[in-house]
This record gives C-alpha cells, structure tokens and sequence, in this order.
C-alpha cells in the first residue's frame, strides 16, 4: 500500500498483473476530488473510459452525469473509480483473476480518499466490496456499514439503459445518498 497520491499512481503504470493489460488503450484510474467525501465505484471501463482514460464517460455515465446534476451534486466534488481499471474485451465482466489483480488497487485509493459514502454501482462492485452473499436487487437501497464507511448498494447506470423501469429506485438511492450527505453535515 501506498501512503501518497503520487506514489500510488506510478505503481499503476504500464501494469500487467493480469490479461486485460493485454487489450487496452489506457488505464482507467480514477478521477474526482481525492479528498471527496462521497466516492462511486463501478465495474469497469468499457470503450470509450478505454479511450479517454477517464470513468463513466460514456453512455452510462452521462446518465450518472445527469443524476448527480439533477441531484446538486458536482461530479467534480466526488471520487469514481472501477473495480478493474482496464477495458475487458467487448465489455464482457471482470474475471475473477482480474478483479483480484486490481483490487489492490481500489483498496489503496479507498485509504486516501477516506470517503465517509461509497456508492456500489452494479453486482459486481457490491460483490466484491461487501461480499458474494449480496444480491443487487435485494441489496439495493439498504445501507451497510462497514469499518466507519456507509455503502449504498444501487444498480449500475448501464442497466438503467436496458431496462427503464431501474430508474426510480436507482434515483431513489442516489436521494438518499443526498440525504445523508447533508445529514452528516458535510456540505
Ligand atoms: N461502466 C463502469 O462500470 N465503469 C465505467 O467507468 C464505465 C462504464
């Protein structure tokens, strides 16, 4: 583990712990306030993160990028980060081997960011971070705490773009996230 921002992100570069450095373009990091209090964690980057080296800019983060406007929440006062950093081939799910590879890394960021919120976006976020026993459709919306930080479970932005019925609970869990934001006082 790394005790500094500059040191972390040099131990990610030119990484090849597992396959996936194999296609991609760029590495997705991260990208927000690394003092944020609210962080989003997603599942991986698919073709256009791949190409900007950026999280969640393409059509599921526009939705994301719209749900936090709508909510007053600047994306740039957050942290978003992914379970693997690197592209899987045709946007198929991480790989256990892969995750395991990367989650080093999210764990480090998680210890400097210090995020009092985190935002599970999707099962394999959820899976991964709170455990195999979680069902995102059960889990969703129901805070879990863990070692001083709170956990939103809700559905990835990309399944909201499959099935429109997602949306209601997905912007139903974001509200909530608001809320105990401002519960909390941090704003
Ligand atoms: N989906 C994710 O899980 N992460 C991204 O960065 C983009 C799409």
């Amino acid at each position: 583990m790394y005790s500094n921002w500059e040191e972390l992100t040099k131990s990610i570069q030119g990484c090849r712990k597992c396959k996936l450095c194999n296609w991609r373009k760029n590495i997705v990091f991260g990208q927000g306030d690394i003092n944020a209090d609210i962080m989003f964690i997603g599942e991986g980057p698919g073709a256009e993160e791949d190409e900007q080296g950026i999280p969640f800019v393409g059509r599921a983060g526009q939705l994301l990028n719209t749900a936090l406007k709508a909510l007053g929440i600047q994306r740039e006062n957050v942290y978003i980060a992914n379970i693997v950093k690197c592209r899987p081939p045709q946007n198929r799910n991480p790989e256990l081997d892969e995750m395991q590879a990367c989650l080093d890394y999210l764990r480090n960021q998680v210890i400097l960011v210090k995020p009092k919120i985190i935002v599970l976006l999707g099962k394999v976020a959820l899976n991964n971070i709170l455990g195999s026993q979680y069902n995102i459709s059960k889990a969703r919306g129901i805070w879990v705490e863990k070692k001083g930080i709170i956990y939103m479970p809700t559905y990835h932005p990309a399944a909201l773009l499959r099935d429109n019925s997602k949306k209601i609970d997905f912007w139903k869990d974001l509200k909530a996230v608001k809320q105990k934001y401002e519960e909390m006082e941090l704003v």
